[in-house]
């Protein structure tokens, strides 16, 4: 018979007789998904170790001992030699164990003043942040990407449309500049989370903080953390971090949603707006002819599951009493995945933009169809011939129709039968049903005029540079 004690937890089992059920083990563990957690957990364990020497806590010898142990076992994960067991539950007691299996009673001392509480508190801290930083750089590599093809386009036409109806002519350029505006919004959120994210939770402990004197400002500024969290129940219980982070990630991967379904869209045979290369499309086991935009379709999806990620975290934390609960394990698994799907959207998404090839021709020609420049008509009406823009609105609808009648565009319509309509009308007017003087003429700021949008393209370069 062996003595049940001995499949007790090490680091928690003093007070229990007997191991777990192996399904008490299953659903406890969290080995399988927050080993990602890793270095972050090193570094977080480094901070508090040298603020424990400093504050005289521990030995600068065990200090020591500590960090080479704790360097040579980021060596071991790094390697794929780390041996990881479900028994020991989380990344920080498989961290700690193998630390004492290797450092021996020094390593009993890393956990002092500390609970797993603080530990994975903060070691989610860092790993957000860490995703944060890397997302980062992904939108401004998407906003050069985007910034880069609209300089190429800045005075290329296109149908801008309301409805997906064809509603007024606009540049490409300009099309592709809005989703540079989204994602300089989806980084000023991400900052915005940052800068709130960055307290530092250790000391904070299981919940009411430590009797040691530790120095949560040290372990704080090592951990580049701007100061440490106010209130040890909240630092403990907090994940508006991750809540946030999740916010920020549903939003944008639904620019990224919206921009890959207009992909979608203007790869479609009837539309051949835009082609994508054999690199971002992939073809069908039975239609030898088709061309797919499969990542163009899972970016679209992506969105969807970002924003399942927000709900499911916002629902695990709903209504949990303070401080800590085993519930918010349950934190890490939907920010992994958001973060991993938003990296993956944002990767392919830069590579079609850089790969598309856009059908000018063909954009200019639907730029014109569907009577595109009747606004510019009726505004012809307001500016030149001092009509009141509803009644312009209501003569143009009656020209727009005129034109219908005769299956032409508004500018195949004949002096006569515009005049016929409304005396006013001039030769001149054919100069506003162009397409390019359409686009020319919205020169305000936020206007799609060619010259417009190539500043503004040349600006965001610059800025990104
Ligand atoms: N694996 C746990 C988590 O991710 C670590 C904290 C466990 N704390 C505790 N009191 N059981 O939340």
């Amino acid at each position: 018979m062996t003595d049940p004690t001995d499949r007790a937890n090490p680091q928690w089992g003093g007070r229990f007789a007997g191991g777990p059920a192996a399904i008490m083990q299953t659903i406890n563990a969290s080995i399988g998904f927050d080993r990602r957690l890793w270095r972050q957990d090193i570094r977080g364990s480094l901070a508090h170790a040298a603020m424990l020497a400093k504050s005289g806590i521990i030995s600068v010898e065990d200090e020591h001992a500590i960090a080479g142990g704790l360097e040579a076992i980021a060596r071991e994960i790094e390697e794929g030699r780390f041996p990881f067991d479900e028994a020991l539950e989380d990344i920080h007691m498989n961290i700690e164990a193998r630390l004492t299996e290797r450092i021996g009673e020094a390593g009993k001392r890393l956990h002092t003043g500390r609970s797993r509480n603080d530990q994975v508190a903060t070691d989610f801290r860092l790993w957000v942040r860490d995703a944060i930083d890397g997302i980062d750089a992904q939108l401004a590599d998407l906003m050069r990407a985007l910034a880069g093809r609209a300089a190429e386009h800045a005075a290329d036409p296109m149908p801008g449309f309301t409805h997906l109806q064809a509603a007024q002519p606009v540049t490409f350029g300009h099309h592709l500049l809005a989703y540079v505006e989204m994602s300089a919004r989806d980084r000023l959120r991400l900052a915005d989370c940052r800068r709130r994210l960055n307290e530092c939770p250790l000391g904070a402990a299981a919940l009411a903080g430590t009797s040691f004197p530790i120095d949560p400002a040290a372990t704080a500024a090592a951990l580049g953390f701007d100061r440490p969290c106010a209130n040890s129940l909240d630092a403990v219980s907090d994940r508006d971090f991750a809540l946030e982070f999740l916010a920020a990630a549903a939003i944008a991967a639904m620019h990224l949603s919206r921009f890959a379904e207009e992909l979608v869209i203007w790869c479609s045979p009837p539309f051949r707006f835009v082609a994508l290369s054999d690199a971002f499309t992939t073809g069908s086991s039975i239609m030898p002819q088709k061309r797919n935009p499969d990542a163009a379709e899972l970016v679209r999806a992506k969105g969807g599951r970002v924003a399942g990620a927000l709900v499911s975290l916002l629902t695990v934390l709903k209504g949990l009493p303070l401080a800590y609960g085993k519930d918010m394990q349950e934190d890490k698994e939907p920010v992994f995945d958001a973060a991993d799907a938003w990296g993956l959207a944002l990767a392919a998404t830069a590579g079609m933009v850089r790969d598309m090839r856009p059908d000018l021709a063909r954009m200019r020609a639907f730029a014109g169809a569907g009577y595109a420049t009747a606004t510019d008509l009726a505004d012809w009406l307001v500016r030149v011939r001092r009509l009141p823009f509803r009644q312009a609105h209501h003569v143009t609808g009656r020209l727009v129709a005129a034109a219908e009648a005769r299956g032409v565009d508004l500018d195949r319509l004949t002096l006569e039968e515009m005049q016929a309509i409304e005396p006013g009308i001039t030769a001149e007017v054919v100069s506003v049903l162009t397409v390019d003087a359409s686009v020319a003429s919205r020169r305000h700021i936020g206007g799609t005029a060619p010259e417009n949008v190539a500043r503004a393209a040349a600006r965001w370069l610059e800025a990104l540079a």
